[in-house]
């Protein structure tokens, strides 16, 4: 069995909306409904744990029922930051779940295609697997954000997404060890990095972008228009 953790429960400070970020309306629908939408679609995901507000859970509850999500097993609220959001909703996946799908409810544009070439490659190598994009700008590494310190080797970077797909013991123990580190991550990987496990990138979509500004809006709206 496959479960889905979409940690939905950040504030959106960034996108300066008194909303939080799930529920801003892209193309007349809540972010968090494309999202969910999407996995809905995806037919290796069995069931999925959506990491809420806590109060919007009612909201996110409202949004369920409304929609008639099928797949949509508990709605559990989130943490301070996205680290121990995901680790809410690990608390809540059916104990058969034998893989996890990670994703941000802030990629609504992503494609079911794109979650089953992640869950294909995680399944594969047995551990874990991810979206990402090579880099195509020319990377500057700087200390003070003023002047520059080095140059990176752009052939070596490739920007982590979400989905990102995990043997789901191998996730909680990746958690459970950074919690007792002190370790805190911006992506799930990472955690499952510091194990010494291999993890394979998957080639992600451009499209696939993190609503982060508010300008993300107008151009999620762009991709959806011109279906892309
Ligand atoms: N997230 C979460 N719990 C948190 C923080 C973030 O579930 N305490 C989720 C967000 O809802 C989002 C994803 O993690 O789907 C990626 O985070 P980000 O894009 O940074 O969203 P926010 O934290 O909401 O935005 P900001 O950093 O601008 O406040
Ligand atoms: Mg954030």
């Amino acid at each position: 069995m496959t479960t889905s953790v979409v940690p939905a429960a950040g504030k959106g400070i960034r996108m300066n909306s008194d909303l939080p970020k799930a529920l801003t309306p892209i193309a007349g629908k809540p972010i968090i409904t494309w999202t969910i939408e999407a996995l809905e679609q995806t037919p290796v995901v069995d069931a999925i744990v959506i990491v809420a507000p806590e109060d919007f859970l009612a909201t996110f509850e409202r949004l369920k029922h409304e929609n008639g999500w099928q797949k949509v097993a508990a709605i559990v609220p989130g943490g301070e930051d996205r680290q121990q959001s995901v680790w809410n909703g690990l608390q809540a996946i059916p104990s058969e779940t034998e893989w996890v799908v990670v994703h941000d409810a802030a990629r609504p544009l992503v494609k079911p295609s794109l979650i089953v070439a992640v869950w294909e490659a995680a399944n594969e190598i047995g551990t874990a697997a991810i979206a990402a994009l090579p880099c195509t700008d020319t990377v500057k590494r700087t200390l003070d954000g003023i002047l520059i310190a080095e140059t990176l080797d752009r052939e070596q970077i490739w920007l982590a997404q979400t989905p990102q797909v995990f043997a789901a013991e191998l996730l909680k123990e990746a958690h459970e060890q950074a919690i007792k580190d002190g370790c805190l991550a911006t992506d799930d990987a990472m955690l499952v990095e510091r194990l010494g496990v291999p993890i394979r990138l998957v080639l992600g979509d451009p499209t696939n972008i993190k609503i982060t500004h508010p300008d993300d809006l107008t151009l999620a709206e762009i991709f959806l228009t011109h279906k892309l």
